[in-house]
């Protein structure tokens, strides 16, 4: 009996963990809750749309209900239409400890002069530092696109609409810091001095999200050991996503060479080590 059901519960897991890119359909509340600024956030179209926005007062937020050790994490998302100066709209992972894991998707605002900005950025173990900024090649505020996060053993590598842009490779074989701290998923909207003053009269900006599905393992509350969310039971721990596969090396290729308008690997004379060895596999 036992041995029964976890065979079809393998099955199962395998079967819906394989197809990542299908449009599932959820609805928000089954695997979200509010981060911040609740006044600013709505539900549309029976929870299968989330809205969330700022002003002058508040911006917002929302996270997983559950933390997370590996996955293949995506959201369908479209972002502000105006001139959003100054205004920051993300999706990301992290741990709440105190030294902190995060992998990040982070859009800089926009406006007449400067056109999106995907900003990516990893921090593991407090320590940040490792930018990344591409110009998209298209308008994200025009349409829902999807945004990806694989994060396994092997290499966490950033998705938009199915095309790699970046990848951090497990390098902790030569001291280099990678994830390994349980992680949940959020997504909020923010501004940043840094980024620029916004232009208020214009608000409220809103950004919107959709699939709520999430393909993730999580280890919670000891619901099974950590390490078992290494196991290749997990479509995303399988051979197939240790590596670019050939095809994905070319896309790869192709937006580092258009698209890259900055790269922390290219900054100073002494390039941290990790950069050779994600520039000699994907040239
Ligand atoms: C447009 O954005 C850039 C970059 O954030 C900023 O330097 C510039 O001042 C902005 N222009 C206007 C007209 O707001
Ligand atoms: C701010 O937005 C308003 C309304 O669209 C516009 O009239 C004004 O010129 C903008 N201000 C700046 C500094 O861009
Ligand atoms: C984990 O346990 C905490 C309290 O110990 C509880 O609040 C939380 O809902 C639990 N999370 C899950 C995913 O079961």
């Amino acid at each position: 009996m036992d041995s029964l059901v976890l065979c079809l519960f393998v099955i199962l897991l395998v079967a819906s963990a394989g197809d990542t890119s299908a449009a599932e359909d959820v609805p928000w509340s089954q695997n979200y809750v509010i981060l911040y600024g609740q006044e600013h956030i709505q539900l549309l179209n029976q929870e299968k749309e989330c809205q969330i926005s700022i002003d002058q007062i508040s911006g917002s937020g929302f996270r997983s209900l559950k933390t997370f050790n590996s996955g293949f994490f995506g959201i369908r998302m479209k972002l502000p239409n105006k001139d959003t100066t100054g205004i920051i709209t993300t999706f990301y992972l992290r741990s709440h400890t105190e030294n902190h894991d995060e992998l990040d998707f982070e859009f800089l605002g926009t406006n007449e002069t400067q056109p999106y900005l995907l900003h990516t950025n990893v921090f593991t173990n407090g320590k940040g530092d490792r930018e990344e900024r591409i110009a998209l090649w298209f308008d994200p505020t025009e349409d829902f696109h999807d945004y990806q996060l694989l994060w396994n053993q092997h290499q966490v590598v950033w998705f938009v609409d199915g095309t790699p842009i970046r990848v951090f490779k497990n390098n902790a074989n030569i001291g280099v810091g990678y994830p390994v701290q349980a992680m949940q998923i959020e997504a909020t909207i923010w501004s940043g001095s840094w980024a620029g003053e916004p232009n208020w009269s214009q608000a409220p900006f809103q950004a919107h999200y959709q699939r709520f599905e999430i393909d993730g393992c999580s280890a919670q509350n000891n619901t099974i050991a950590s390490s078992e969310c290494n196991s290749p039971t997990f479509s995303w721990n399988g051979e197939k996503y240790w590596n670019l596969d050939s095809q994905q090396q070319r896309a790869y290729g192709n937006v580092r060479q258009k698209y890259l308008v900055y790269d922390y690997c290219s900054v100073g004379s002494k390039p941290p080590p990790e950069c050779q060895n994600n520039q000699l596999n994907y040239p």
